[in-house]
């Protein structure tokens, strides 16, 4: 550090999160520099386009196009990565890494690819990765499972954690909204990643799902790995059905583990909730994050998980403790981190064939409307040793068709992918059924 006390931040991307951080900090400087006894500096920004019209105030000649030139300045302490992507945002997290420095993220995505990668360079260079901004915004999830929960372990973490999501299926129960005009309306309120199918086809929150199973498990799980289905092929007819059986539908990340057999598993999917689960009714931009630990219990951590103020919150908290780190007792700071951070699991654990991976399902389809169609239906799904629980079926357009939602008892993921190949193959079945999870947590 230099013999000043002066702390030097350089934020690499000045989008809805950048400019975030940028404001919070110039509005909450002299607090932090009173509490942290250091002058803080925001140094230097990046950007991809000079000209753009930003709403915070940045002098010129602390902006550039290049971002690599940031993450290796000796005149910076704290590289703040909010670029998005996982190629340039790859490079300078680990030249700025490789330089010794503190680097802070948000980025889910690149942490689920490079991860393993990233924090092998800041313990060999002796640099540090924080990123509670990664996983449910504005909520301190990363701290709780590392530091606040340590003395746990976890047989179940679950929850909403895609705030782009939550907004657009709440828009679609609660004012019968269309599809892509919520989806424009999140992207316009700055909730959505740059690509949009990240959100809405679950990779986002397979990305942090990955996260949660490193903190909580010790191992890196790709998502290609996991089960990732995400909301684009849910109706409004969905939240009819889903509410006439007493459910609610979520989109939700399941990270469960057996501790008796060691197997894992990972996953993303909507899933009903019965109406009266309190994640059922967290609306909007809000995240809810469900922790079972064998030692405290269930907690359960609800908040804004996108957009500007939330996520600047989570950033300027690992800020925080990077100048901590900095200032203070670094030895005594980096001994507290490795004690709570999970780098080499005392048990390994392996991923749960799909055979293990039990439920109840409820399955919507477009079938001819003639008579024979439910048993054909019943009959591909005996062959599976899928059991029917509840059938509904109504009239729909075009002319002879008719929609059908059945629910199973329980069964398998492996027995009802089963089941959903040999419905598909039958003439009586007009389009791709639609499958979603039936969510049964106790807690
Ligand atoms: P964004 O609004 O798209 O901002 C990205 C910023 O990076 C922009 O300032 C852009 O410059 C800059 N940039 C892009 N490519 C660049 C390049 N080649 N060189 C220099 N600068 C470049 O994205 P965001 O929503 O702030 O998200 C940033 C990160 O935070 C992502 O990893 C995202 O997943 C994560 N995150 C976002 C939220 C949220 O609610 N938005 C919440 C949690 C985490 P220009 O402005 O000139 O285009
Ligand atoms: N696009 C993400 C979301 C941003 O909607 O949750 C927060 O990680």
């Amino acid at each position: 550090m230099n013999p000043l006390s002066v702390i030097r931040v350089g934020i690499c991307g000045l989008g809805t999160v950048g400019q975030g951080v940028w404001k919070h900090l110039e509005r909450i400087r002299p607090e932090l520099e009173s509490r942290l006894g250091v002058k803080l500096e925001l140094t230097r920004a990046s950007v991809r386009d000079l000209k753009k019209r930003r709403d915070v105030k940045v002098p010129a000649s602390k902006l550039t196009t290049d971002s690599l030139s940031i993450a290796m300045d000796p005149n910076v302490d704290i590289v703040c990565e909010l670029i998005g992507g996982t190629t340039l945002a790859r490079q300078v997290t680990l030249a700025a890494l490789t330089a010794g420095k503190v680097v802070v993220s948000a980025n889910k995505a690149l942490i689920s690819k490079h991860g393993a990668e990233i924090f092998e360079a800041a313990r060999r260079h002796g640099g540090h990765f924080l990123f509670e901004a990664s996983v449910a915004g504005g909520i301190p999830i990363i701290k709780a499972l590392r530091e606040g929960l340590v003395a746990n372990r976890f047989p179940l973490i679950y929850g909403i954690l895609n705030g782009t999501c939550n907004y657009i299926l709440t828009q679609m129960e609660e004012q019968d909204a269309p599809y892509t005009a919520v989806l424009g309306e999140a992207k316009r309120l700055g909730y959505a990643e740059a690509d949009e199918a990240l959100d809405v086809q679950g990779w986002d929150t397979a990305h942090k799902a990955a996260v949660l199973t490193f903190l909580a498990h010790g191992t890196w799980v790709k998502p290609e790995q996991m089960i990732v289905e995400g909301i684009d092929r849910i109706t409004p007819i969905d939240f009819k059905n889903a509410s006439a059986l007493g459910y609610g539908i979520k989109l939700l990340a399941v990270i469960a583990r057996d501790f008796d057999t060691d197997e894992l598993s990972v996953r993303v999917h909507p899933t009903l909730l019965p109406e009266s689960h309190v994640v059922a009714k967290v609306s909007g931009v809000f995240n809810a994050v469900s922790v079972r630990g064998d030692v405290a219990g269930t907690t359960l951590y609800i908040g804004r998980g996108a957009g500007q103020d939330a996520t600047a919150s989570a950033v300027i908290s690992d800020l925080v403790d990077a100048i901590s780190l900095l200032k203070n007792d670094r030895r005594a700071f980096i001994t507290a981190r490795k004690a709570s951070a999970p780098a080499r699991p005392v048990r390994a654990c392996r991923l749960a064939p799909s055979e293990h991976i039990r439920g109840r399902y409820y399955l919507r389809m477009t079938v001819s409307d003639e008579p024979g169609v439910l048993a054909q239906i019943a009959a591909a799904m005996a062959a599976k040793n899928v059991s029917i629980a509840s059938v509904i079926q109504s009239a729909q357009e075009p002319a002879g068709a008719a929609s059908l939602v059945l629910t199973t008892h329980q069964s398998d993921e492996r027995a009802i992918q089963a089941t959903l190949s040999r419905l598909a193959r039958l003439r009586c079945v007009l389009e791709r059924p639609l499958l979603l999870r039936i969510g049964d947590f106790a807690d």
